[in-house]
This record gives C-alpha cells, sequence and structure tokens, in this order.
C-alpha cells in the first residue's frame, strides 16, 4: 500500500454542507423511486432474479438465481439462455422500434450518419455471418482494435450474436500492446480500421495491427479493415480482409440463439499493480442484467423521449457498458462521437448537445475540468437546455469541478450522478438515484440497490460514519468478473484475499457524517490519469526495458487537469554514452509511448543519481510523490542512505 487513506488533505471533503434535491417534477415522473432500497435489502439475489426477468428477454428462463457455492467464482441467472445481440437489437425491432434511431454517428470530421434500431440489427446480422464464413466459432475470441465508429459496436455485438468473445483493445494502445493482448486471448481475428481522425487530421490504426503480427507465434488468421479515412495501408493477402467487401457478400438473415447465462461475453485489459495487463473477463447475463438496470435507473432513461450521450471510447469499460450493451438492451438512442473535444473548435461538445437535444450526457472529471480551464464563455455559447442528467465516472469529482458541471453546463436543474465502479466490477455500483438521493458536490453517496458496498479498516471491520478505510463488496453482484482469463488463481489473490469473503477494489474511501461515500483514489500502485487506469509497475518495467535504464521507479502526481499525471525517476546505467543533443528525458518518453502507449507516457522523466530505498531495497514511492507534487519530503530516515532525497530535491529545483 503506497498510499494512506487517512490523509488530512481529505478532512475538508467531510464538511461539504450543500444539498441538491431533486425537484418534485422530477422525482415524481423518475423510473425509481426510494421504496427500491429496501425492497432489495429484503431480499438481494431475489431483487436481481426480478431486475433479470423484467430487463431481459430469455431463449430459457433460469432455474437458480445465484451459484456462490464456488465463492469467489459466482454463477449468476443458472440455466438460463440469453442472446445478447436479440437483446440489444432485434426484440426492439420486433416491438415496432426500427424505425427508432440507435446511433447518432458523428465523425471528427463533420460526417454523419443517422443509424435506426433496423440498421443496425441488419449490420450485426450481416456481420455476424460475416465472421462466421471467416471460420470464428463460439467461444473464439476476437481482438478489436476500432476508432469510435458504428462499426466498433457492430463487431462487439455480432460477436455477442455468435457467442464470440471480443477483446477490445483501446486504439491508443501500442502495437506491442496489441500483441500481447492477442497472444493472451489467443485471438483468431482482429478487426481494425486504416485509422481514424485525430484533431484534424488522418491517424493510422492498420500499420500497428500489422506490427503487432510482423513476428510469427501468433493465433490470428484473419484481419479485416474498415475502411475509415482512406489512407493506403499495407495488405497481407489471404489474411486482410475489406469489411465492406465482407458484408456484402454476407446475407442479412441471422437467427440469434441463446447462449448460456455464463458464457463469455467479454474479456477487456486492464493495469493492475504488476507489469502484465489482466484480462478481465465477464460473462452474460448478469452483466446485461446490471448494465441495463443501471443504465435505466441512475440515468432515468425514457428510451421513447431522451437522447443519451457517453462520451467514453469503446476501449474502455465505459464504453463497453455504457454505449454498448446497457444503452441498446434499453432501446436508447444515443450519440457517438469519434473525435476529440476541442477539433475544429473547444465548443464541439456543446454544439454536438445542441444539434441533438442531448438529455442525458456521461462523462470524465478530467474533461469537465478541461472545459471549465477553456472558460465558460464556450459552452454558454449553445443551447443547454435539453439536459435533464449528468453523470461522471473515472475518477473522483472535486467539488469545484460537480459545481461547474451543475451551474454551467445542467444550468442548476440536471442532477449529477457521480458513479464509481470498475472494469472488474461491470457496471455501476455507488451512484445517487437522481429521483431520489439529494445529490452531494463530490460524493458518489450510497450504493446501488442490490450492491452490499462497505468502508473498513485494516482487519475488515466496517468503520464508523467520520471516518476512512478501504472500499469492499461483501456480496457478489450480477456484472461482477468472473475471473481474469486463464489465470484464476490470480482473479483470487488480487480481489478476494486481502480481506476475508470480501471483494476489495483496490480504492480508499471515506464514509460522512451522513454515512455517504466518498471515494479518495486507489490505494494500491495505480495510478488515474485523465479516468484511463495505469500501472506504475507496468511503466516501470517499459522503462527498464530501455537499454540506457539502471532503475526506474514511477508515481502517480497531483494534477489540476487530469487528475493524475505520471511521473518517473530513472537512472540511467554508468557506462551509457548520449549523443550531444539527445534528451534522455523526451527518448524515454517516447520510448514508454512505443511500449505501451501514448496515453502512457510519462509528462516528466527525470534523471537521478539514486533513489530512496529503505534498509531492505524497497523504493520508497510516497517520498517521490512528495516531491513530485512539489512538497518537501516527509520523514527520510527509514532510508538506507538518507542523503539521497535531498540530492533529489535539489536536482529538482535546478
Ligand atoms: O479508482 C477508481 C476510479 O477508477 C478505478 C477503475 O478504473 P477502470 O477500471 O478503468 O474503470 C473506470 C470506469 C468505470 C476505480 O478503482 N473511479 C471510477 N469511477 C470513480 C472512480 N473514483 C472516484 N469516483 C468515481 N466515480
Amino acid at each position: 500500500m503506497s498510499q494512506t487513506v487517512n490523509g488530512d488533505a481529505f478532512e475538508n471533503l467531510l464538511r461539504e454542507e450543500r444539498k441538491f434535491p431533486p425537484t418534485p417534477e422530477f422525482a415524481a415522473a423518475a423510473n425509481v423511486r426510494g421504496d427500491i432500497y429496501a425492497k432489495a435489502a429484503e431480499d438481494r439475489v431475489g431483487f436481481w432474479a426480478e431486475q433479470a426477468r423484467s430487463i431481459l428477454t430469455w431463449s430459457k428462463d433460469f432455474d437458480e438465481a445465484l451459484d456462490w457455492s464456488d465463492a469467489p467464482f459466482a454463477k449468476w441467472f443458472v440455466g438460463g439462455e440469453v442472446n445478447a445481440a436479440y437483446n440489444a437489437l432485434d426484440r426492439h425491432v420486433e416491438a415496432g422500434h426500427g424505425n427508432r434511431v440507435a446511433i447518432y454517428f458523428e465523425g471528427e470530421p463533420g460526417d454523419t450518419e443517422t443509424i435506426t434500431y433496423a440498421d443496425l440489427t441488419e449490420r450485426v446480422k450481416r456481420a455476424a455471418n460475416a465472421f462466421e464464413s471467416l471460420g470464428i466459432r463460439k467461444g473464439d475470441r476476437v481482438a478489436v482494435y476500432l476508432p469510435m465508429i458504428p462499426e466498433a459496436v457492430v463487431t462487439m455485438l455480432a460477436c455477442a450474436r455468435i457467442g464470440a468473445v471480443h477483446s477490445v483493445v483501446f486504439g491508443g494502445f501500442s502495437a506491442d500492446a496489441l500483441r500481447s493482448r492477442i497472444d493472451d486471448a489467443e485471438a483468431k481475428l482482429v478487426v481494425t480500421a486504416d485509422g481514424t481522425y485525430r484533431r484534424g487530421k488522418p491517424s493510422s490504426l492498420k500499420p500497428a495491427v500489422d506490427d503487432a503480427l510482423a513476428a510469427p507465434g501468433h493465433t490470428v488468421e484473419h484481419v479485416v479493415v474498415v475502411k475509415r479515412n482512406g489512407q493506403d495501408v499495407a495488405w497481407t493477402e489471404g489474411r486482410d480482409v475489406h469489411w465492406a467487401d465482407l458484408m456484402e457478400a454476407s446475407s442479412p438473415e441471422h437467427t440469434a440463439v441463446g447462449h448460456d447465462s455464463e458464457h463469455p461475453l467479454f474479456i477487456l485489459y486492464t493495469s493492475g499493480t504488476t507489469g502484465k495487463p489482466k484480462g478481465i473477463l465477464h460473462t452474460t447475463a448478469g452483466y446485461l442484467t446490471q448494465t441495463a438496470f443501471t443504465h435505466s435507473a441512475v440515468f432515468d432513461l425514457k428510451p421513447e423521449t431522451d437522447v443519451y450521450w457517453c462520451t467514453a471510447d469503446i476501449g474502455w469499460v465505459t464504453g463497453h457498458s455504457y454505449v454498448t450493451y446497457g444503452p441498446l438492451v434499453n432501446g436508447a438512442t444515443q450519440v457517438m462521437y469519434e473525435g476529440t473535444p476541442d477539433t475544429p473548435h473547444q465548443g464541439r461538445w456543446w454544439e454536438l448537445v445542441q444539434k441533438y437535444k442531448v438529455s442525458i450526457l456521461y462523462t470524465a472529471p478530467t474533461a469537465i475540468r478541461t472545459m471549465m480551464k477553456w472558460g465558460r464563455e464556450i459552452p454558454d455559447k449553445y443551447d443547454l437546455s435539453s439536459l435533464r442528467v449528468l453523470g461522471s465516472v473515472g475518477e473522483p469529482i472535486n467539488p469545484e469541478a460537480w459545481m461547474w458541471y451543475r451551474e454551467v453546463i445542467g444550468h442548476g436543474k440536471a442532477p449529477i450522478v457521480d458513479t464509481w465502479w470498475q472494469t472488474e466490477t461491470g457496471a455501476i455500483m455507488i451512484a445517487p438515484l437522481p429521483g431520489v438521493t439529494a445529490t452531494k458536490p463530490g460524493s458518489a453517496q450510497v450504493p446501488l440497490p442490490g450492491i452490499a458496498v462497505d468502508v473498513v479498516d485494516e482487519n475488515g471491520a466496517p468503520v464508523p460514519n467520520g471516518h476512512g478505510g478501504f472500499l469492499v463488496v461483501r456480496e457478489p453482484w450480477p456484472s461482477m468478473l468472473r475471473t481474469i482469463w486463464g489465470d484464476p488463481e490470480r482473479y483470487r489473490d488480487t480481489y478476494w484475499s486481502r480481506f476475508e469473503g470480501m471483494y476489495f477494489a483496490g480504492d480508499g474511501a471515506k464514509k460522512d457524517d451522513d454515512g455517504d461515500i466518498w471515494l479518495l483514489g486507489r490505494v494500491d500502485d495505480v495510478m488515474n490519469v485523465s479516468g484511463h487506469r495505469l500501472s506504475t509497475t507496468e511503466i516501470e518495467s517499459a522503462l527498464v526495458s530501455h537499454e540506457w535504464v539502471a532503475e526506474a521507479a514511477v508515481v502517480g502526481a497531483v494534477d489540476e487537469t487530469t487528475g493524475q499525471a505520471v511521473v518517473a525517476f530513472v537512472i540511467l546505467r554508468g557506462e551509457v554514452e548520449i549523443a550531444e543533443g539527445e534528451d534522455p528525458s523526451a527518448v524515454l518518453r517516447a520510448h514508454v509511448g512505443k511500449e505501451i502507449g501514448p496515453i502512457a507516457k510519462p509528462k516528466h522523466v527525470l534523471v537521478v543519481p539514486e533513489l530512496p530505498k529503505t534498509r531492505s531495497g524497497k523504493i520508497m514511492r510516497r517520498l517521490l510523490k512528495d516531491v513530485a507534487e512539489g512538497r518537501d519530503p516527509g520523514d527520510a530516515t527509514t532510508l538506507a542512505d538518507p542523503g539521497v532525497m535531498q540530492q533529489i530535491a535539489q536536482d529538482l529545483r535546478k
């Protein structure tokens, strides 16, 4: 544990006096009322069974809601069969909603596409046939390396339809990172695009796939390539296939069959405390139940009238649960945007809200803080009156950003729902209910109905109100990860061994005097940069893989905009000869970009003569964090060489 959870810095959080209850009109029309908590508490598992039956259309009903006999390996809705794509698509068309818009796509260059449920269903059926024609069968893994374009959603749902397991890799990850994920999942197919657009310029994806597959020894048989920006790409005959040709040759008829409730739906890799990313495995029915339930309850979604927009990329869990699965299972109309918020101008998001009359917006604190920095004049130029619910996810939202979001974007009337969850939890776990909860700036507040979250001390005992500790989940929940792909022991060790019988989330948290929960960030070696999860160890491994580096220590330092920023301290090898004019910091930043991806590039790489170590040789990251955040390093007496920190601080000042 590199961080304490009782720091004085958080004390002021507990003095939040402002509360914003829902308006009577909002409360009266809300999807869920306050009595839902008591109902769920009475019979937690029964509550989820009821949700599962009312939300999903089952091919075969389940016999048992939860089998926890082999804990921590859960089985939900045992014996049931359900098809995720049928639930997200066909059934809405069969119910007469084929003409409802599923996706308003807006490309970065300004091209648009309006896709109805009928259109999307047909595309997914074609893609399902297409993937089958390439030999993909139930249980096979498909790597998806695509930008935010409709084909990403089509690919995910086509996989789900035929029971293939998708593994989406964020387009900002490097060829090396892609290859390690392809290898770990033993993917047979990769779906990618020539590229996308970034800040007004074409950027490429296919070359990274070619690089990733250059060395032999992989399991990939085909690469399907969507033409997005039209750039020239290298082509491997026999392996590479054009998306458009493949879809044209495929039938638009495809019957969905039910898959077992526990059939794997997807793997999504995320950073942990070790160098190797973990393949988080989610299965079908429980995941669909909780994503759809939370999407309806937390955002108060009214599928007939709302226009919903989640700004997350499909490469992260938020894009899985709250772009692809939750909204489509609920029959929502949503906006999908390919580009960055500042292209071609800093008002692009608000222009889109105005254009599509977005009523529910779900985004990350880092984006809100960036917009705050750009100034309220920008959003003030647009008509944002359609917004009625505002969501936040990915990192703690500081009260200032929360208030700005509420006043400037929500005009003081749209409730803000701060949603806490993780790749591992699959769906939202802690959040206010917008028609029930009096919201508080900066707090995610209450566990959802049917979710048993607690804050405990070192020994696993619940802390009283007004105290801090570790966030845990006491009971299994439907959308929980089932295991780490290929490594059940690591699953048990990582999540279920710190506190007996409880899932440990890796986050510190505090209960305030009302019992509301405040998230305090990670207590392990995981960093959160712009809501993206990065591992200190993974970046350290990338740094030491460079021939110049003898040792590296990485810390996440507080950053006004991105929440945390990666700061690396490196010791260079004695024998390296660095040419005149060559800047080791720049070279090493680029190296991390190549090894992991641009999102992992340290903001600063500081070359130091020594690292602070305890007598037993453990690097004291806490002290490095102090200097990285501009504080005087605290107690250094346990260091083997107490002079080291002075030296580093001195070098930094230079
Ligand atoms: O530290 C918590 C933070 O993000 C971590 C999970 O990251 P990831 O698996 O990438 O999923 C992000 C999107 C769900 C958590 O362990 N986190 C997420 N949401 C919040 C948060 N921290 C504070 N408040 C939140 N609302």
